[in-house]
């Protein structure tokens, strides 16, 4: 397997970095997709004359969803795969070395999207209501299509079902999270933009309070498919693989606490969509509905870091670690080293002290550096601060059982020795013993301890089937 460095971002985690950038993508893009649900409906109120109001709201919005979907949305896509490869190049190359096809379909139905959403922004006024139907039709169909698509992707990450076995792009396709993950984002996207509604419609000074209180109620119907949630929430934990359900139902702190604040801001936002808007038919103003709509992104933020975090310690589950290593890997890796096939010099201005703090800052890139810093969030030389260098060495060889969500450690004695060396002389400064000959004994032990921990993860160990692992590069 050809080396990709990950580019170290300190203070800031990789993982973070990505996180944050697909978030604000995820909640932009699921906007859009239902941003074109939203302006049929209405569409279709005003010609059918239910609601008069409902043409002029449909222009309005319509320019807020150009601007936002088209721009902002297409720009932070491209910053996905920007800050993707920079983060983790072989995950991005195994999600299009097997997808390729799918990806290429999900650009038609882009293009698809902008072309029908020029064509309406430019000639809604003069063609019939008819043609202006088909024309948001088109639309949100491509832009939902696009989602169907790239939800089978990135659900085959954590549940990559029956492709495990034999690489039948169908089953990882429609595998076992892709139904629920779908339902619950189409949901997702109808609340977006069911809550953008409520902001558009204050901003319409031609309108009086009771028009705009139509309109809004008419925006509330988009919420109502949020009772369904909760099954499909349900649904997709079921589907879920054991250990990362158990991670984020109490097993990690972090994913635990991110899964609160996505199910406390959804219940909040249903909470008040349903007594406040739809049973009392309140009118809601610019202020809360932008408040609403930020519980949103924060639930949005909370579930994409829970599916995010969740899939640790692999990129793709049962496939290939976070930190771009294949299980089977592993074993030959003890031998020949991580090393071995990484040609990339260290950053510039990457201090170190000579050749040894350098090899073990090249292992920390290599094994650790996606979902750790050195000093910084998730900083190893602060969570290793009260381990000294034999308590570090045992936990490092026995990575996977030190934590089951980190990966079993993929390298030589030299290679661990070498990192416990950099990251203790980041924390102290001492050159000269960082730069010592290596101690015989001490490797010694760290082999006793790789030996002992085996090369198998303690994560997802069950479910993986052990024939496809060889021989698939
Ligand atoms: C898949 C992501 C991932 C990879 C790869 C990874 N870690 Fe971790 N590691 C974590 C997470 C998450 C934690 C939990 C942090 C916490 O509890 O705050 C953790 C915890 C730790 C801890 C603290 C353990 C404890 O018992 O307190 C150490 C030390 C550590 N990692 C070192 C490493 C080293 C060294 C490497 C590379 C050889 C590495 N990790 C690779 C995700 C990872």
């Amino acid at each position: 397997m050809e080396v990709f460095p990950v580019n170290q971002y300190d203070p800031l985690m990789p993982g973070i970095l990505m996180a944050i950038v697909a978030v604000v993508h995820v909640f932009l893009a699921q906007f859009a997709v239902g941003g074109g649900m939203l302006l049929c409906y209405f569409q279709w109120l005003a010609m059918t004359g239910r609601c008069p109001n409902a043409r002029l709201f449909v222009h309005g919005y319509f320019k807020w969803l150009v601007l936002i979907s088209f721009v902002a949305g297409a720009v932070t896509g491209v910053g996905i795969w920007f800050t993707a490869i920079q983060v983790s190049a072989p995950t991005i190359g195994e999600m299009i070395r097997n997808f390729h096809w799918i990806w290429a379909t999900e650009y038609l139905f882009f293009l698809l999207e902008i072309f029908a959403g020029y064509l309406f922004y430019r000639y809604h006024r003069n063609i019939s209501d008819a043609a202006c139907l088909k024309l948001l039709g088109m639309y949100a169909f491509a832009a939902w299509m696009s989602l169907f698509l790239i939800n089978g992707i990135i659900s085959w990450q954590l549940t990559p079902g029956g492709w495990i076995d034999d690489h039948w792009i169908v089953a990882g396709f429609f595998n076992p999270t892709f139904w629920p993950s779908l339902f619950f984002r189409t949901i997702v996207a109808l609340t977006l933009a069911g809550l953008v509604a409520c902001i558009v419609v204050n901003t319409m000074t031609k309108l009086d309070q009771e028009e705009k209180r139509t309109l809004i109620n008419y925006a509330a119907h988009l919420l109502v498919p949020m009772v369904l949630m909760p099954i499909l929430g349900g649904w997709f934990m079921l589907a879920m693989p054991e250990d990362s359900r158990g991670w984020i139902t109490g097993g990690s702190p972090a994913m635990t606490l991110f899964m609160n604040i996505s199910v406390g801001a959804s219940l909040a936002i249903g909470g008040y969509a349903f007594i406040g808007m739809f049973l009392q038919k309140l009118y809601i103003n610019g202020a809360t509905a932008t408040l609403l709509l930020m519980l949103a992104f924060g639930a949005t933020a909370g579930g994409e870091f829970v599916r995010e975090g969740s899939r640790k310690p692999y990129s793709i589950r049962y496939w290939m670690y976070s930190n771009g290593i294949f299980p089977d890997e592993v074993a030959q890796m003890r031998k020949d080293g991580c090393l071995a096939n990484d040609p990339y010099p260290l950053t510039e201005g990457t201090k170190v002290a000579g050749e040894i703090t350098t090899r073990g800052a090249k292992v920390f890139r290599r094994q650790c550096a996606v979902c750790h810093t050195v000093v910084g969030i998730n900083g190893v030389t602060d969570l290793t601060k009260t381990w000294d260098e034999e308590q570090m060495r045992m936990n490092f060889a026995k990575l996977q059982h030190t934590k089951p969500f980190m990966p079993p450690f993929a390298g030589t004695p030299e290679e661990l020795e070498s990192l416990v060396r950099y990251l203790k002389w980041v924390e102290h400064g001492d050159d000269s013993a960082a730069e010592a000959p290596l101690d015989e004994e001490a490797l010694a032990n760290i082999q006793k301890w790789l030996d002992a921990a085996g090369t198998e993860p303690t994560s997802g160990l069950h479910q993986r089937s052990d024939v496809v692992m060889k021989g698939h590069r």
